[in-house]
């Protein structure tokens, strides 16, 4: 790993801590390298005529590469994240109430695989636990929060992430309807597209984070919401990893729809000392990152196959994106953007090293024409 950066959020903390600090002051050094990348960046465009500007769901925005859903739960944060250049900026997924959420660990580095299994780590190793629970303040101040990113950051595609608060209780109808509710208010606070988060490995069996595999619920989900927002407002489909994605496509996609292919795939984790952790949230943690870069490839690709007579739908790529290259194997792999959260929290570079490479492929294609 070449990560030489403190990672943005602090490990050692908590969920509540990092929200309520913030992400820690870039160092000068940073400043200027972040400064350097941009000014490439801008000379590249000028002396090329060639740039990486696209054009999602109707906006154009300098870049395809955003911040995934999950390390900006506030303003700060995302606007850290704007500075940093990423051009679709994700609010972490929100309830229609305050929830608490996971007590320590949250964030661990870990290493291993799925085959293997993962043991935490005490340095950077490109793999990390996200067990978080979907933690929420209240309504009003994420509102508010949501409002403010959709006035100031308006040359950035914003989107909010919006989950319902399931239990063993809850009916499918009350399901439906926070879904709904939740889109609506997204796209009433000034967001650009909405994202449903039906896929989040760190909560119990029955709360929810598995509907992506019911892909008929799923479907009941995306009509219920398209009926509350509108034909044309965009709504992004948070999925976790399937084998094979067609009949949830089949029952999900319209042409408003993005794909945002993955989430973070659930697994045991151990101490070094080999003593099970997460024992009292169901024994799995969400691993992010490195571990999960390939499935995440074979996402896209399935999702980018079954984009076939005349499906006109949007891919958006991300697992383990650290660096350029795997940002590029991922578009090669058909995503239209491509988003990190792991990568964005140890890199505070990434996204303009990732722009800054598909400006130069695209530059030297141009010359190759
Ligand atoms: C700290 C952290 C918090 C996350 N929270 C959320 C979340 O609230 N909602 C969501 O859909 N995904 C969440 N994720 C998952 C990411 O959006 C992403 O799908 C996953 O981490 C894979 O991407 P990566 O390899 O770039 O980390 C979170 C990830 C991290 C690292």
């Amino acid at each position: 790993m070449e990560i030489t950066s403190e990672p943005l959020y602090d490990v050692s903390s908590s969920f509540w801590e990092n929200f309520d600090r913030g992400p820690r002051t870039l160092t000068d050094q940073e400043t200027s390298r972040l400064e350097r990348l941009s000014d490439e960046i801008c000379n590249l465009e000028k002396s090329s005529g060639e740039s990486t500007r696209v054009t999602l769901f109707g906006k154009t925005i300098p870049s395809p590469v955003g911040v995934a859903s999950g390390p900006a739960p506030n303003y700060r944060w995302l606007a850290l994240f704007s500075q940093l250049g990423y051009s679709i900026l994700t609010y972490k997924t929100m309830r229609d109430r305050r929830w608490i959420g996971h007590g320590m660990p949250n964030l661990l580095h870990v290493e291993g695989d799925f085959a293997h299994g993962f043991v935490s780590h005490a340095g950077v190793t490109g793999s990390i636990t996200n067990s978080l629970g979907m933690p929420t303040p209240e309504p009003g101040f994420w509102r508010a929060e949501a409002r403010r990113v959709a006035e100031t950051v308006r040359d950035r595609f914003f989107v909010m992430s919006v989950t319902a608060t399931v239990g063993r209780e809850t009916s499918e109808e009350d399901v439906l309807s926070q879904f709904s509710s939740l889109a609506l208010e997204g796209k009433n606070l000034g967001a650009d597209a909405v994202e449903l988060n039906l896929s989040c490995p760190n909560i119990l069996p029955g709360e929810g984070g598995e509907t992506f595999t019911d892909a008929k619920l799923s479907g009941r989900v995306v009509d219920a919401v398209r009926k509350r927002v509108g034909g044309d407002y965009p709504v992004f489909i948070k999925t976790g990893y399937l084998r094979d994605y067609r009949e949830f496509v089949e029952e999900t996609w319209d042409d408003r729809v993005a794909y945002v292919a993955m989430n973070s795939v659930a697994a045991v984790v151990r101490d070094r000392d080999g003593v099970p952790l997460f024992t009292d949230r169901g024994g799995k943690a969400g691993i992010c990152g490195s571990a999960i870069r390939e499935l995440a490839r074979r996402a896209v690709a399935n999702l980018a196959e079954q984009r076939t007579g005349g499906r006109d739908y949007k891919i958006v790529g991300l697992g383990g994106i650290l660096g350029p290259r795997d940002a590029v194997s991922l578009m090669k792999s058909g995503a239209d953007a491509v988003e990190s959260a792991t990568g964005a929290l140890l890199n505070p570079f990434l996204a303009l090293e990732v722009r800054l490479r598909l400006l130069q492929t695209k530059v030297r294609g141009a010359t190759h024409r």
